[in-house]
């Protein structure tokens, strides 16, 4: 399996030269033999994610859909579309919830594996691509693992070959990388770029890496088309203004450095950079909102309330000498806790970009201010 991988990245290099990291990417990710070729996420995969960790999850979030549908005038049908809905945890979390708002779920995937699994749940539409239009768009963790590429000074990183082993070269930046690099990263970016000499390192004068959210940008395009109104709602790792961290890999719970070693059996993936990705969606016309830490959003929704119930469960259960269940609901809401613990899962940024006419819910940040 991750043979093809490797050497899907091999036939491309020999085929037209060093290739991008986005295309490096979509062959160790999307493609025949890639990571995602059959998704490795929940408890016995490479990573868990947020509705892996506890269905209040789930819960809360469709408390969340549940006032964007409100806002939108609680349409019928409700059209709530998922992008990289993976192994359908969440969609399974986010039916039970939404039942009865004559809500058409969509999830979206490009995995073959996901797919196949996403076909077993009942109430589920299963896309390749996404749909025309939609009133919701979520995308839990996707945007993170979309392709990059890569910018150094006034150069781009590709990946090539080193006899057998793949390796980074650096090519001559083209203007269309060098303009979205700028507009991925301002400040870098020399003033007099479009006429004059690329000048892409940072103010201080180091060359750090720009990383390009190529594929983000895409799908950011792509949702503002599908919004006439709507609500699209952004939850990944990353930071505001960077992304927080260097390109890496993930394998079996661990952090993989090397990236370039073994395409295909680690997952590739870079924090968002919510700067760049609201400047992209306001570009097309929507309005985004400064993003909020997964903690805030999920205690602004209810998660302190829901902890006191369960406390109070437990202390009932303990009262009526039902002990093992006593422990169970103890550990269940310890492990809860991981999705508000800022050093754990609480760190994800919830992002909402919104139609303009609308007006945005009471868990979301303020507007953004100058662009
Ligand atoms: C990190 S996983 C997250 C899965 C799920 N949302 C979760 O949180 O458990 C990213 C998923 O996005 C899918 N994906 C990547 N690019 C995609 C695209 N352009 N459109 C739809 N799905 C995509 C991958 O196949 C993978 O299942």
């Amino acid at each position: 399996m991750t043979d093809r991988a490797r050497d899907a990245v091999v036939s491309a290099i020999r085929d037209h030269g060093p290739i991008s990291f986005a295309e490096f990417m979509q062959h160790a990710l999307n493609g025949p033999g890639g990571f995602y070729e059959d998704p490795r996420i929940g408890p016995s995969g490479a990573f868990v994610t947020s509705p892996h960790v506890h269905p209040v999850f789930g819960q809360l979030l469709g408390r969340a859909v549940r006032d964007l549908h409100t806002l939108l005038g609680r349409p019928e049908p409700f059209r709530l579309v998922e992008i990289g809905a993976g192994d359908g945890t969440l969609a399974r979390q986010l039916l039970d919830e939404l039942g009865g708002r004559g809500t058409r779920y969509t999830a979206v995937e490009t995995s073959p594996g996901a797919r196949k699994r996403l076909a077993e749940i009942r109430d589920l539409e299963v896309e390749e691509d996404l749909p025309a239009a939609a009133d919701v768009v979520l995308a839990h963790e996707l945007l993170d693992n979309l392709p990059v590429r890569v910018v150094r000074g006034d150069r781009e990183v590709r990946i090539g070959l080193e006899g057998e082993r793949l390796t980074e070269v650096v090519v001559p930046l083209d203007r269309s990388l060098g303009s979205l690099a700028a507009a991925a990263r301002p400040r870098l970016a020399d003033a007099t770029f479009d006429e004059g000499p690329v000048a892409l390192a940072g103010d201080n004068g180091d060359e750090a890496d720009v990383v390009v959210p190529v594929g983000a940008f895409d799908v950011v395009d792509r949702i503002s088309d599908m919004l006439s109104p709507g609500f699209a709602l952004l939850i990944d790792y990353g930071d505001v203004g960077s992304t927080g961290g260097p390109i890496h890999g993930y394998r079996g719970h661990r952090i993989v450095d090397d990236v370039l070693a073994d395409p295909g059996s680690s997952d590739v993936t870079v924090g968002v950079d919510f700067d760049a990705i609201a400047r992209r969606a306001e570009m097309r016309g929507l309005r985004a909102f400064t993003p909020v830490t997964q903690r805030d959003a999920l205690v602004a929704l209810g998660f302190e309330h829901w902890v006191r119930t369960e406390l109070e469960r437990q202390r009932t259960l303990l009262d009526e000498g039902a002990g093992t269940q006593a422990v169970r609901t103890w550990s269940d809401r310890s492990r809860a806790t991981l999705l508000v613990d800022p050093a754990a899962l609480g760190r994800l940024r919830w992002m909402l970009l919104a139609s303009p006419t609308l007006s945005p819910p009471a868990w979301v940040g303020i507007e953004r201010r100058g662009v």
